[in-house]
């Protein structure tokens, strides 16, 4: 057990560079369930102090030998604590051997190596490569791999590492394989895979003319539902030639879907490791949610060869080097797919829903924290989500063409090196000779900045006047905060919703984009014809708070007619947020303004689907103080029944318009037509209960694919009953045998809204496919009760605290880092209502208050209570 009291924060500002670098490494495995053993032998050179000496990390594992240049070492030599071993005195330069042997069948941490399905797994990433063998395991120490291992040949055909397979062979009953990897990396990049699979094979031609051999790897049986993955795949390597110039660079590119994993996916060297959950998928048992999720995690992964693997991490405080630049990549994929629009919306719907409100609680950390305990618990919203706005913002200010000399000059400059957010700036000064400095700040500074726009229009003069300032509230540790660069993109309207030109800087523009660096600016815009509608913020330049004083018909203007489509969708969004939190709002205005926009043909479906949907009551949440979470289930209801009744005849001729897909395509066009269908019978069935679950009933039995089958199984979840439970007992037996699509099954259900959900998510835990041992499972269970359901979570008994906090401290027995991940959901407790606040607080207290706790809880817990 952890003694938690003594936990010791690591801070950047101790920074050090390693004393040694480990120039090769070889390891040898010879595989058992529980009786593995590893050797490694290490080619060491000091580069620190001549005294130093040599520290090297391990946890969880059983030491057998210790060799220096051939002699072995007895333990007076070294020293051993539960996560170091040290060797007082080494020479400058030499061959150390160390065996150990551990236990994967009993690895529920999964991370390190761990069996899943029967396979042997690794995850490394961030300090999960010390569960393996003792090594500087820290992402500036880059060494050169060669891999043997070994295993019987009979349930594990394959065998698979990094890079290149350069020998097999047979050994009795066992068999062999060495592989070796050309490029030197950290020791989190590492990946091992033993066991059976089936395997889908394509290739790819790179932009020099090289072939590069595809292979996903799946459950046997599998290989036709990972057809679309590869064909992401191609299209990511396509993509990454042809707007970053970046092309792959070994022969062979291989990806692994395993079901029992921590997160999405993992970009290990020329070895993705993918949650099984994003990759497999079939028109009848994926959605068209986790077609556009593979696309992008597929990308992702493959992105970080070049923003993660040829250019690394320093240290673990620049996490968001490396996922911040690829998660603004993949969304950048995504959005040459499907469309810029609808992409930047949902990533900012994203955005929103969880990094806001992380931002402004107390679990608020900088993109680059300054300190941590576990950094598990720093692959958080902000690390990559607003880190990739950081990104987005740069070339925003600089535009595409200087955006990519940048980034060339990146990626050359620091190839092969583990690397600094002050290096990837430094880029940005390097190309344009300008000061990139004030941009650091979005690196360092936690809390969302608020944006004011203060509006003066002179009839006479024609002159606006903009008055912009900015302020950035307190956070937990940085009470005083400074100003941020953020450009603000914006435009005028006419009270009609039409573009407004104007002067601004000479020209005559309807559209422009104003860099505030300071604290407050004035921009005056002459030759205004009339008062206009601002429209600001346009595509959402900046991760920030916009405050702009008004009349709500400003915003019906912008909702009709906003050239920006994003601001369109947030006029309508910030109307529906305010009309539903006011106890006297009406829909009537805004159901007008709905059925023009879903009436419009130059719009596309997709579009109309995401303004059709109304703000979460999560969203809901984050606008009012203090927070009462049935006051906005209540209204948040009525607004939309009513919405529902005024719109009916038009929704429901909609609905009917949409053709039936004759054969499933999960391009952006079909995806976007399903999803307008369906965001249609979300609406129409608030209206009357009977109409209601004959329009639901007939939509779940008559759905060819599952998108529909799963809208279908929402929408009768929304009425309940007995017509609700029988569609669940026919999906139930139709899949029970599918585990993806059982756990949406699970998912359905801990989400629903009814107040039987506190009841029934005990029955769920009981059920004989619940298994907390799989991180999908449980979070089809925990995590869609805790972020999806407030309505139920927030229950006034406090019972859906006391489940979650159960279900946290259950599983931070064998996997604290999924199991800390959770805490989330009670972080910005103080910004509720009583009684909520006191409950969330007691849980909290609770669960500090427990013996045993790991770090990784006890960090987020910890702070959660304190800020
Ligand atoms: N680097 C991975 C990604 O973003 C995510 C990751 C980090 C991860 N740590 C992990 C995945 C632990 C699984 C388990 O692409
Ligand atoms: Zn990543």
């Amino acid at each position: 057990m952890y003694r938690t009291d003594i936990a010791r924060p690591i801070r950047l500002t101790d920074y050090r560079a390693p004393d040694f670098h480990i120039t090769d490494t070889r390891l040898d495995f010879d595989l058992h369930p529980t009786q593995t053993q590893v050797k490694a032998t290490y080619s060491v050179e000091r580069r620190g102090a001549e005294d130093a000496p040599l520290v090297l990390l391990g946890e969880r594992l059983t030491l057998k030998t210790v060799r220096l240049d051939g002699a072995d070492l007895t333990p007076a030599d070294y020293q051993v604590t539960a996560e170091t071993l040290t060797i007082k005195s080494v020479p400058d330069r030499f061959k150390l051997e160390i065996a150990v042997e551990i236990n994967p069948q009993d690895n529920k941490t999964l991370e390190g190596l761990y069996m899943s399905s029967g396979r042997y797994c690794t995850q490394c990433e961030a300090e999960g490569f010390r569960k393996i063998v003792y090594f500087p395991d820290r992402p500036d120490v880059l060494s050169k791999y060669t891999v043997r291992m070994r295993a019987p040949k009979a349930g594990f055909p394959r065998l698979l590492s990094n890079g290149n397979l350069i020998e097999t062979g047979e050994d009795g009953d066992a068999h062999y394989a060495v592989w070796e990897d050309p490029f030197p990396k950290p020791a989190y990049l590492f990946a091992l895979v033993a066991g059976e699979l089936d395997v889908l094979e394509d290739r790819f031609t790179t932009m020099s003319g090289r072939t590069v051999e595809l292979k996903i790897f799946v459950d046997t049986g599998m290989s036709a539902r990972a057809e679309y993955a590869m064909d992401a795949l191609k299209r990511s390597m396509r993509w990454d030639e042809d707007a970053y110039g970046r092309e792959y660079d070994l022969d062979l590119f291989m990806i692994v879907a395993v079901r029992d994993f921590n997160f999405g996916a993992m970009e290990n060297k020329g070895l993705n490791i993918f949650n099984a959950s994003l990759l497999l998928a079939d028109p009848e048992t994926a959605t068209d949610l986790d077609y556009e999720r593979i696309e992008s995690v597929v990308a992702h992964e493959y992105f970080h060869n070049w923003s993660g693997n040829r250019v690394t991490c320093r240290d673990w405080f620049q996490l968001c080097l490396k996922e911040g630049l690829t998660v603004f990549r993949d969304q950048s994929f995504s959005g040459d797919q499907r469309g810029h629009a609808v992409q930047r919306i949902k990533d900012v719907k994203m955005l929103r829903a969880r990094q806001f409100p992380e931002d402004a609680g107390p679990l608020a950390h900088p993109v680059r924290p300054a300190s941590y305990l576990k950094i598990d618990n720093f692959y958080t919203a902000t690390i990559y989500e607003k880190g990739a706005e950081i990104v987005g913002m740069l070339k925003t200010v600089v535009g595409p063409d200087v955006y990519r000399r940048a980034l060339d000059h990146y990626f050359e400059t620091n190839d092969g090196t583990a690397a600094t957010l002050e290096d990837f700036l430094t880029s940005f000064e390097a190309v344009t000779g300008e000061d990139f400095a004030p941009w650091l700040k979005w690196y360092v500074q936690a809390g969302t900045p608020t944006l004011g726009i203060g509006v003066t229009y002179d009839a006479a003069s024609k002159r606006l006047t903009l008055n912009l300032s900015q302020q950035t509230p307190p956070t937990p540790t940085q009470a005083h905060k400074s100003p941020v660069p953020i450009p603000v993109r914006l435009g005028l309207l006419t009270q009609d919703g039409a573009p407004l030109s104007f002067v601004h800087d000479g020209a005559t523009v309807t559209d422009t984009l104003f860099l505030l660096t300071g604290e407050r600016a004035q921009l005056i815009f002459e030759d205004v014809a009339e008062a206009p509608v601002v429209s600001a913020l346009r595509g959402f330049s900046a991760p920030v708070k916009l405050r702009l004083d008004e009349p709500e018909a400003h915003r019906f203007a912008r909702f009709r007619g906003d050239p920006d489509p994003f601001n369109r969708w947030e006029a309508a969004q910030s109307l529906a947020k305010a009309l539903i939190l006011d106890p006297q709002g009406s829909a009537a205005d805004y159901a007008e303004a709905l059925r023009a926009t879903l009436s419009d043909a130059t719009l596309d479906a997709a579009f109309k689907a995401l303004m059709t949907a109304l703000p979460t009551e999560m969203d809901l949440a984050q606008s009012l103080t203090p927070v009462d979470p049935a006051f906005i289930h209540a209204r948040r209801k009525a607004f939309k029944t009513e919405l529902a009744a005024a719109l009916k005849t038009d929704a429901q001729a909609l609905y009917d318009a949409v053709p039936a897909e004759v054969q499933f395509s999960p391009d952006a066009a079909s995806a976007g037509r399903r999803a307008l269908r369906n965001a249609l019978l979300d609406l129409i069935v608030s209206v009357d209960p009977n109409t209601a679950t004959t329009l639901a009933e007939t939509h779940y039995r008559s759905a060819t694919n599952m998108t529909d089958m799963i809208a279908g199984l929402n929408a009768l979840s929304q009425i309940h009953g007995e017509p609700y439970q029988r569609a669940l007992d026919h999906f139930y037996e139709r899949y029970k045998f599918e585990p993806l699509v059982l756990d949406k099954w699970f998912a359905v259900q801990a989400a629903c809204a009814h107040p039987e959900t506190l009841e029934r998510v005990r029955r769920l835990i009981a059920h004989p496919d619940f298994d907390r041992k799989v991180p999908n499972r449980w979070r089809s269970v925990a995590q869609a009760f805790a972020a999806n359901n407030p309505a139920v979570f927030h229950d006034i008994s406090g019972e859906g605290y006391a489940f979650i906090a159960d279900e946290i401290l259950s599983v931070d027995r064998f996997n604290p880092m999924t199991a800390a991940r959770l805490i989330e959901a009670f972080g910005g407790f103080k910004r509720y209502a009583e009684p909520h606040a006191g409950l969330m607080k007691a849980v909290l207290e609770r669960i500090v208050a427990t013996d045993g706790l790991s770090k990784n809880v006890a960090e987020l817990a910890g702070k959660a209570l304190a800020g």
